[in-house]
């Protein structure tokens, strides 16, 4: 009997104009639906106008906010599982991930993120590492391994795959324990409460 698919909100973190950040998120979206047991939603954060201000504290955002947070947040909801796809900016992550992530939270309870990074030099690997620590707060699992692309620009053919192996191996091995902690955490929620 095949199992449900895991479904995986695949988050491209990146705004910026020219980004290269949908190569590598689509790429990825790719690869998650062929590994099987996964059906992907790519979360694109240019698509969304989540402002940075919040509202105060107990108040109702406005009519106009709560159209945006309506675009994003019944699809993290959904998500039993996610996939940020990240770059690294500064030696961190970008603001646009941070206010996603604010904005929501038991949307992120007790379900497995995994990480696809990219960068110059680092891979994007100290954005995955700032990252882990915030989702921690937030009562998510991050997912050991991981994918990273160091020189991203220079990984990737003109087809939107990359040039090598390597990256499809790390990909699967991280679906592998990303699908793991997605049915475990599943299960885990219907059977009692998380108690956070
Ligand atoms: C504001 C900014 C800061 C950056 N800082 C770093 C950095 O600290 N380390 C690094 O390896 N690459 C850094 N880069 C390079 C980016 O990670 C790289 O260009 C990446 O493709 C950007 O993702 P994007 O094209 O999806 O926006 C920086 C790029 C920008 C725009």
């Amino acid at each position: 009997m095949s199992e449900i698919p895991v479904r995986v909100a695949v988050i491209v973190g990146s705004v910026r104009e020219g980004r290269f950040g949908p190569v590598v998120a689509n790429w990825l979206a790719g690869v998650a639906d062929a590994h099987g047991g996964f059906e992907a939603d790519v979360v694109d954060l240019a698509e969304s106008e989540l402002p940075l201000a919040m509202p105060a504290f107990g108040a109702a955002p406005t009519a106009t906010v709560a159209a945006e947070v309506a675009k994003v947040a019944p699809r993290l909801e959904a998500a039993d599982a996610f996939v940020v796809v990240t770059p690294e900016y500064n030696h961190s992550y970008p603001a646009s991930l941070k206010n996603v992530i604010d904005w929501h939270r038991p949307e992120w309870r007790a379900k497995p993120v995994a990480f696809v990074s990219y960068g110059g030099i680092s891979g994007g690997l100290r954005a995955v590492e700032h990252l882990r620590a915030v989702f921690a707060e937030l009562h998510a699992v991050t997912i050991r391994e991981s994918v990273s692309f160091h020189g991203a620009h220079t990984r990737f053919g003109d087809d939107g795959l990359p040039n090598d192996d390597a990256a499809g191996v790390a990909a699967k091995a991280m679906l592998d324990q990303l699908g793991w902690w997605a049915r475990s955490l599943t299960e885990a929620r219907a059977a009692r409460p998380y108690p956070g």
